[in-house]
């Protein structure tokens, strides 16, 4: 069984999937991070976030991947485990970026597919159940308000040391899901059989209930 989570940033899909992982012990896969090691890489280049093109020239011998340690994900650029330094707000941007360019898509696809080949995943990300894992068995597009998702956002930074206002983070978050949203490729959009949570009002044990419920519905268990 493959469960596909997508939904615009801040909506908790990470958490989400981290639970229904635990629950049907499955493999969690957070694909995010996949493009956020790429605009890591990009950064580190010199490569400006306005234009990230010329990325695609090295993506022949560029290695990102992905481990678990713990059934903790951590993910590689060539061997370096660079986890705990994707999360920043200018990693964020760097991601939404490369994630807009049709060649570092088609460079992520492969280790998105093999991952679900391989284990029963829950996978979350833009486009898992659109492109990614179009025949997943369960599919959810997580959303929450603006607001709730900026706060949520905000203390998340913060639980991390990187301080800002609610008004800086929702700026930037509004600007990273017009991106993702309206890119040509692979846009961050529902697939047609998708079943939309809103958890705006919702605690994260409350989302995971729910999605549960969901989950056993669909699949009759
Ligand atoms: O989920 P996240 O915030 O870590 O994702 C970072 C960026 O990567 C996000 O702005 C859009 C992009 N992304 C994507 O285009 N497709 C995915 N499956 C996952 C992330």
């Amino acid at each position: 069984m493959n469960i596909a989570i997508d939904g615009p940033s801040g909506a908790g899909k990470s958490s989400l999937a981290k639970g229904l992982a635990k629950y049907f012990g499955m493999i969690y896969v957070d694909t995010g991070a996949l493009y956020r090691a790429v605009g890591l890489y990009a950064k580190r280049k010199g490569i400006p976030v306005d234009d990230v093109t010329p990325v695609e020239a090295d993506l022949d011998t560029l290695r990102v991947g992905l481990c678990y340690k713990d059934r903790e994900q951590h993910v590689l650029l060539f061997d370096e485990d660079v986890t705990a330094l994707i999360r920043t707000p200018e990693i964020s941007m760097y991601a939404s970026a490369v994630s807009a360019r049709p060649a570092v898509r088609a460079f992520l696809l492969e280790t998105q597919r093999r991952m679900a080949r391989e284990h029963s995943v829950v996978m979350d990300g833009r486009d898992i159940g659109t492109v990614i894992l179009p025949q997943a068995e369960v599919k959810i597009f997580l959303i929450a308000s603006d607001l709730v998702r900026a706060k949520r956002r905000k203390a998340e930074l913060e639980s991390k040391g990187i301080c800002a206002t609610v008004e800086e983070v929702l700026a930037d978050m509004q600007k990273r899901d017009r991106n993702d949203r309206e890119r040509e490729t692979a846009p961050a959009v529902p697939a047609a059989d998708a079943i939309l949570l809103d958890n705006s009002d919702l605690t994260e044990a409350e989302t995971i209930e729910a999605a549960i419920a969901v989950v056993k519905e669909k699949m009759k268990i």
